[in-house]
């Protein structure tokens, strides 16, 4: 249902960020990239989110090309964004229309752990809250794609674990198709139905992971561990910035 379907991007100082880069997500499929920094993995989600336009092919959701950002797709950022002059049911309600607003702020404030937070304003918030407040704001339209650009990578450990597990339920309850990048690969592996892992200069393919394991996945199984070696070792080649050729 998301085709990004031969896109290759240039920026106007001749930076080639993306080369020919194609995938096809299934709807309430996650894919997890992952790669070397500068790979084009920020940019291949502004591409997605209509934010800006690919310089060759397209990005279709159900086969409807994106050309502008629409409440069909939402991106999260590393760094929440919050409007600094509302409060946190209206930065969440915002753009939110018709009956029953208030009840779905509340509600999915409970479901990111913020429950009684909506009269505060960002500035009272920790790092951790304020990403939370982000996460509500872009599940409170339920768009059929969530981006999400490290989302989870500015925060501490512990909130880190608490808010995968929230989105991870959110997921399952409305079963969005999500596009994630991560630098961590413990993260990828726990959310992912795919990991695709990317090379840079220019941004491209390297290798394709399935990740095979059950839901509520437990990182300290043997079947985790393997992936993670592999997927360790792609990264490597990743980072080796040169084309390879699986064995
Ligand atoms: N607005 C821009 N203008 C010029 N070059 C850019 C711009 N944005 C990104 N780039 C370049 O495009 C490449 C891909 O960047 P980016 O998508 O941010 O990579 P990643 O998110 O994988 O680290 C890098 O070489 C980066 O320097
Ligand atoms: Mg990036």
């Amino acid at each position: 249902m998301l085709t990004i379907r031969h896109v290759s991007k240039w920026f106007a100082n001749g930076t080639q960020a993306l080369d020919n880069f194609m995938l096809k997500i299934a709807s309430g499929e996650i894919v997890v990239l992952i790669g070397a920094s500068g790979c084009g993995k920020s940019t291949l989600l502004w591409l997605a989110s209509g934010l800006d336009r690919a310089s060759q092919g397209g990005i279709l959701i159900d086969g409807e090309r994106v050309t502008r950002p629409s409440s069909r797709i939402n991106l999260i950022f590393q760094e929440p964004r919050l409007f600094p002059w509302l409060k946190v049911a209206d930065n969440i309600g915002f753009g939110l229309e018709g009956r029953d607003r208030r009840g779905r702020i509340e509600r999915v404030l409970a479901k990111v752990g913020l429950e009684g937070f909506d009269a505060r304003w960002p500035k009272e918030l920790s790092g951790g809250q304020a990403q939370r407040v982000a996460i509500a704001r872009a599940l409170v339209i339920e768009p059929k794609v969530i981006l999400l650009d490290e989302p989870f990578s500015a925060l501490d450990a512990f909130t880190r674990r608490d808010l995968q597990q929230h989105l991870l339920t959110l997921w399952q309850e409305s079963r969005p198709t999500m596009l994630m990048v991560t630098h961590d690969i413990d993260e990828a592996l726990i959310f992912a139905d795919r990991v695709i892992v990317m090379q840079p200069w220019p941004g491209r393919i390297l290798e394709e992971f399935t990740v095979d394991l059950q839901r509520d996945r437990d990182p300290a199984s043997p079947e985790f561990e393997a992936l993670k070696r592999r997927l360790h070792a792609s990264l490597g080649r990743s980072m080796a910035g040169r084309r390879h050729l699986a064995a």
